[in-house]
């Protein structure tokens, strides 16, 4: 730790203690200045949200309608993802080009766009057209959101502003199942979809009233702006100091960043640590039994609908949300590493119970109520353990381990490859399923927690308490200079 300080301090002018380089935004924000940052990200993880978990209900609706088969289901399904990773990359240039309160805006009318479309779709392939839109706008704020936070977040709480974007996702996905059991019934379907317009436009209304991140500014010569946005956040007489701390981070960077950089090798190891976070993630089946949690109770022995929905509902959607919060009050506290080891290790005992559930019942129908019974407890225990750790840590650490040169595209990088693990896994799910049965499919997820928990172990820095600027000057100036991080 002493020493990525020392490295830090060489980079950064004056403003805090001698050997500290100072955090771009000063350490308390003016209530209606953090207000509205947090209106932007939780609005914009809500949508997120929605998007994923409201498909599930709808998709009854949508067969009857259009009378079509799985195959089209699953496109209907899985393309938001596809969409979203398409998003996700541009949303980095757009960020970095254009700012991340464009990139915002852009995001809340690809949402609203894509809402109508879809709630008015005539024929399957429009509807397909307008989840493709929806999942772009997705992908867009899924970079612009955590990046705007991480930006403009204290150093000493920007796991928690990066955390409530995961927050708002969890209520996204709650509410959409929610919304999916108040509107279920032959049309509701359009509605389900389309209501999402409306979120997008309070999106569009918050974003025009919040700042744009004076790092930003700077880094686009814009050097008043900065300065101003610094006094807005409620720098005082510090202003300077703190955009002094920028500029002297931001001239380290190149003039424009190219995507060469992004995969520099002096940027190799945040890239792989934002990429197998990523990967990580969604590998190890959270979306598997996000969207399809409804035909796991099923096969696990809830015999009726109404009882699956009620599963899913409260066991996955709310317990997900209440769960968010476990991180939130510790990742500032506890640091990024012990709630990933944590997390992973009950994410992965639950797991391999419910592989054990699904091995003892054999065929789906048989020994219904010890399987359900395990399988309900235990994906309540996985729930619970991606919530206070992959899921919210993974977007923190993606969005303050890159250095500023690249931020913008890196960041959009991961989250592309994030989302294209999420449409791998949401597509084959069923057909691996089919392939090896429940039970096996479980223990595979189960695996990958293994050799995650492996990984975060041995690979992946702790970045608690670090300024962006701190974080940045430890990467690839000696080898293993990461590990200056770990040991704090
Ligand atoms: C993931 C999503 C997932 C959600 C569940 C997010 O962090 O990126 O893919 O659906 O968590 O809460």
């Amino acid at each position: 730790m002493a020493d990525a300080r020392r490295r830090g301090a060489a980079t950064g002018p004056g403003g805090g203690p001698p050997g500290e380089v100072p955090s771009q935004v000063p350490d308390h924000l003016p209530f209606a200045r953090a207000a509205s940052i947090f209106a932007v990200v939780l609005l914009a993880g809500a949508l997120f949200g929605y998007d994923q978990g409201v498909i599930s209900g709808a998709l009854v609706g949508i067969q009857k309608e259009f009378a079509v088969g799985a195959i089209a289901l699953e496109i209907v399904t899985s393309w938001v993802t596809l969409g979203a990773m398409f998003g996700s990359l541009a949303g980095g240039y757009i960020a970095d080009h254009f700012g991340r309160r464009r990139a915002l805006l852009a995001a809340a009318g690809l949402f609203i766009v894509g809402a109508l479309v879809e709630a008015f779709a005539p024929n399957v392939p429009v509807l397909v057209f307008g989840r493709l839109v929806a999942g772009f706008g997705v992908g867009v704020a899924a970079v612009a959101a955590p990046l705007y936070a991480a930006e403009l977040a204290p150093t000493a709480q920007r796991g928690q502003f990066v955390s409530s974007y995961q927050l708002a996702i969890t209520v996204g996905i709650f509410l959409a199942y929610l919304v999916d059991q108040a509107l279920a019934g032959p049309e509701g379907w359009r509605a389900m979809l389309g209501v999402s317009a409306g979120p997008g436009v309070l999106l569009a209304l918050a974003v025009l009233t919040a700042l744009e991140s004076p790092r930003w500014f700077a880094k686009s010569g814009r050097r008043d702006d900065a300065r101003r946005t610094l006094v807005a956040l409620g720098a005082g007489d510090h202003a300077d100091a703190r955009l002094a701390a920028i500029e002297a981070s931001l001239r380290a960077e190149h003039e424009v960043p190219s995507w060469r950089d992004v995969f520099a090798p002096r940027w190799r190891a945040p890239l792989k640590i934002g990429l197998g976070l990523a990967v990580l993630q969604q590998v190890t089946g959270i979306n598997a039994i996000i969207y399809y949690s409804d035909s796991i109770f099923a096969a696990a022995g809830f015999t009726t609908p109404a009882a699956q929905t009620l599963a899913t509902t409260w066991a996955i959607g709310a317990v997900n949300v209440v769960s968010t919060f476990i991180a939130i009050a510790f990742i500032d506290r506890l640091g990024r590493r012990p709630l990933l080891i944590a997390g992973l290790i009950g994410m992965g005992l639950s797991l391999t119970a419910v592989g054990f559930a699904f091995q003892q019942s054999g065929a789906a129908t048989a020994g219904q109520g010890a399987t359900g019974v395990v399988t309900l407890v235990a994906l309540v225990v996985f729930i619970i353990s991606f919530a206070f750790s992959l899921g919210p840590v993974t977007w923190t650490v993606i969005n303050e381990i890159y250095p500023g040169e690249v931020r913008g595209r890196a960041v959009a990088v991961a989250t592309a490859v994030n989302w294209g693990a999420a449409f791998l896994v949401s597509g084959f799910f069923l057909s691996v399923v089919k392939a090896i049965g429940q039970g096996y499919t479980f223990w595979l997820f189960a695996a990958f927690c293994a050799i995650g928990l492996v990984w975060v172990i041995v690979g992946v820095p702790e970045t608690r308490g670090r300024s962006l600027e701190e974080i940045e000057a430890s990467w690839g100036q000696a080898p293993g200079a990461a590990s200056a991080l770990q040991k704090s």
